[in-house]
């Protein structure tokens, strides 16, 4: 049996093939989202993988909508797998915004779906770090969720000079637009068209253009002008206050293809032009009153940054972290006469923290200690009998030659101490 295409398996280290996914790589992307996101004070939060596709149907909008993963379950009901996760988060504030102070601030590492044509960077399903500000028109809320954004990349240990965060602004296509005589009516199509424009021919975006009522050239002058406008002015100073203002430019050759952006809006991408977008996101004030049909009204902007094209940069940085296991302890159970005591140092140094595993039925002691080194045990230990009958714990670190001799009695105090001193995570990768 074959996995479908575009979804992924991730296996642990090390991966069979270099191509395969990494579940410890994918851990260390989720606990770096997570790490960020705690410091600018956001909170997570979840939601369910399917959604009536009703959510989907009104307000995504575009592309997004003739990708669902969408069927009729056992009861009837129209549903979707979700494709992004700001519906579902616009559904469940709308529900109980009430009982928070705002602005809030909340972020969740969903699963999305999407029924993608496969490419570089783009895959069936994948998972995406949402950070959303609720209840707050400032443009400091933007700047805040851009530095967030550009401190996230940080984090990984891509710098200014690996990625930029392209600012545009929907009101100032939309001003664009309409005083060109632009049809009301067809403005999301026009949005779409520029969204396209670097993903498409010269023909087929003259085309598209041409139906509207503009020439490609018109279009292209105006991203080519890219004037910092009024409503990103106030973001560019903010994030010139701290420092980050080498991240960002004002760049209108971006204005995102889902409908419901209404402010200012960005994408991340790497500076070589290599891959797809690695981050996308903005202001959408209105959704919140469309989904909970006009009940609640509550300012709304955020970003998604998903982990494939993510994984793909790091990848080719070099700046995914050594992932291979770390154990603190393998116990050897070299005289099966040992073993029950075996088990129970074994238990004594679970109780106590220290990452413990063991072989767990009769082997060869180089077997054993092969398994041992496989899981990247920081000591081993065995039980041995001494010259004067007692039983002693033989201590061992894989990478030196040498054994040290202590009590079994001592084994926890012992461990323990030399961890403290050694002061490593369980994950190399969190170092
Ligand atoms: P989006 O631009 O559709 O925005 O997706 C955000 C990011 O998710 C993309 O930049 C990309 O990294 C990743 N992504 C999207 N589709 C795929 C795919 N098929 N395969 C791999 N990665 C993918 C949204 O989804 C908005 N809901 C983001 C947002 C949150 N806006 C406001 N709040």
């Amino acid at each position: 049996m074959e996995r479908l295409p575009g979804f992924r398996d991730f296996y642990p280290e090390p991966p069979p093939a270099p191509s395969v996914w990494s579940a410890a790589a994918r851990a260390f992307l989720f606990a770096k989202w997570r790490e960020t996101a705690r410091l600018y004070g956001f909170q997570e939060y979840d939601g369910p993988p399917l959604e009536s596709l009703d959510l989907y149907k009104l307000k995504s909008g575009g592309e997004i909508v003739r990708q669902l993963y969408n069927f009729t379950d056992k009861g009837g009901r129209e549903v979707a797998l979700r494709p992004e996760m700001t519906p579902t988060l616009a559904r469940m504030v709308a529900a109980a915004e009430r009982g928070y102070k705002k602005p809030l601030k909340w972020f969740s590492i969903p699963q999305l779906f999407r029924y993608e044509r496969q490419q570089k960077g783009r895959l069936r399903e994948h998972f995406q770090f949402n950070a959303d500000i609720l209840g707050e028109r400032d443009p400091g809320a933007d700047a805040e969720m851009i530095a967030l954004l550009i401190d996230t990349l940080r984090a990984f240990g891509l710098e200014a000079a690996d990625f930029v965060i392209r600012l545009s602004s929907r009101q100032v296509w939309e001003a664009f637009y309409r005083r060109r005589g632009g049809d009301e009516a067809r403005a999301y199509e026009f949005f779409q068209a520029v969204d396209k424009l670097e993903r498409e021919s010269e023909e087929a975006s003259a085309k598209r253009f041409e139906e509207l009522g503009f020439k490609l050239d018109q279009v292209r002058d105006f991203i080519e002008s890219s004037e910092v406008s009024e409503d990103l002015a106030p973001i560019m100073e903010q994030l010139a206050a701290r420092g980050l203002q080498d991240f960002v430019r004002v760049d209108y050759g971006v204005i995102r293809g889902l409908a419901y952006y209404t402010g200012p809006v960005y994408e991340a991408f790497d500076r070589q032009g290599k891959f797809r977008a690695i981050a996308g996101g903005g202001r959408y004030d209105n959704l919140i009153a469309l989904i909970s049909r006009g009940k609640v009204r509550l300012p709304a902007l955020g970003f998604g940054m998903g982990d494939v094209v993510l994984t793909e940069l790091l990848k080719e940085r070099g700046l995914l972290p050594n992932l291979q296991p770390v154990l603190d302890v393998f116990v050897l159970v070299e005289d099966e006469a040992f073993r029950a005591e075996s088990l129970r140092l074994v238990q004594g140094l679970r109780e106590a923290g220290v990452a413990t595993d063991y072989g767990l039925a009769p082997a060869k002691s180089d077997r054993q200690y092969k398994l041992a080194l496989s899981r990247g045990a920081r000591f081993t230990l065995r039980l041995v009998s001494a010259p004067d009958g007692r039983v002693r714990l033989k201590v061992k670190k894989p990478a030196q030659r040498t054994e040290e001799e202590i009590k079994p009695v001592d084994a926890v105090d012992f461990i323990k101490n030399q961890l403290q001193l050694e002061k490593g995570p369980s994950l190399r990768g969190e170092e």
